[in-house]
């Protein structure tokens, strides 16, 4: 990426994560997203807890807690949690009626169940995330180590091609220690039937397809935000 469209691209994300910060209340439960934006929005908490505020983050990653931990943010751990006020998180891609896509970076199962477990759910992205229709970035879906052949031959029978992610030439294992499928499926027609479809799929324990997940979405655009809300 050029240093411009990269420079452009940094400014968009801490627009939204200090619009998404503000959002905060006091001694609220703070559910932390994983990933490039959202370590923009560990930063503006990190302030607003400089200056007073009082909040406990739950963690949706290894990296996450790492960075939430040096920032100084005080947390609970997710296995200790069954309520979330206020969760902020990025995407991979989006549409107007706050489908997502998730899990390039891997987080993907503990981003769901922080998701799951918040009241408002806030995603923040840059422009570059808004798709009309969600596929282009291939479905991530974190799977059994010991599941891997059955679960690819269940992917490929719905029609999708199959990658396992790697990293550095071995393959991508999780926080959770599980494997990570990266699944094209070509452009989604209907998501709601695909993810229903993936959470019938034993051996798979979480897919990237996020439906009915985000109950706001702030988007930056030249230099302004757009914001879309549930309806
Ligand atoms: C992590 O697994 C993802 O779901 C991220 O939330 C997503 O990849 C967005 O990341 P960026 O904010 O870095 O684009």
């Amino acid at each position: 990426m050029e240093n411009s469209t990269e420079n452009l691209r940094e400014s968009e994300k801490l627009l939204v994560a200090k619009e998404a910060v503000k959002l905060v209340e006091n001694d609220d439960v703070v559910g932390l997203g994983s990933g490039s934006t959202a370590h923009f929005a560990l930063i503006e908490l990190a302030d607003r807890i400089k200056q007073g505020l009082i909040v406990k983050g739950v963690p949706s990653s290894l990296k996450t807690e790492e960075q939430a931990k040096a920032l100084g943010i005080p947390l609970l751990p997710l296995g200790e949690v069954n309520k979330i006020d206020i969760s902020i998180d990025g995407a991979d891609e989006f549409t107007e009626s706050l489908q997502l896509v998730k899990g390039g970076g891997g987080a993907l199962f503990r981003e769901k169940i922080v998701a799951s477990l918040s009241k408002n759910r806030i995603v923040i992205v840059d422009s570059s995330k808004k798709v009309d229709r969600l596929g282009a970035f291939k479905v991530p879906v974190e799977l059994a180590p010991f599941a891997c052949q059955y679960v690819i031959g269940q992917l490929e029978a719905l029609g999708g091609q199959v990658a396992l992610r790697h990293q550095e030439r071995t393959l991508f294992i999780t926080d959770n220690n599980n494997y990570i499928a990266d699944v094209d499926f070509g452009l989604i027609d209907d998501p709601v039937a695909l993810s229903t479809k993936l959470n019938q799929i034993d051996g798979i324990l979480v897919h990237g397809l996020f439906i009915g997940l985000a109950t706001k979405i702030i988007m930056s655009k030249d230099g302004g935000l757009v914001v879309f809300d549930k309806s």
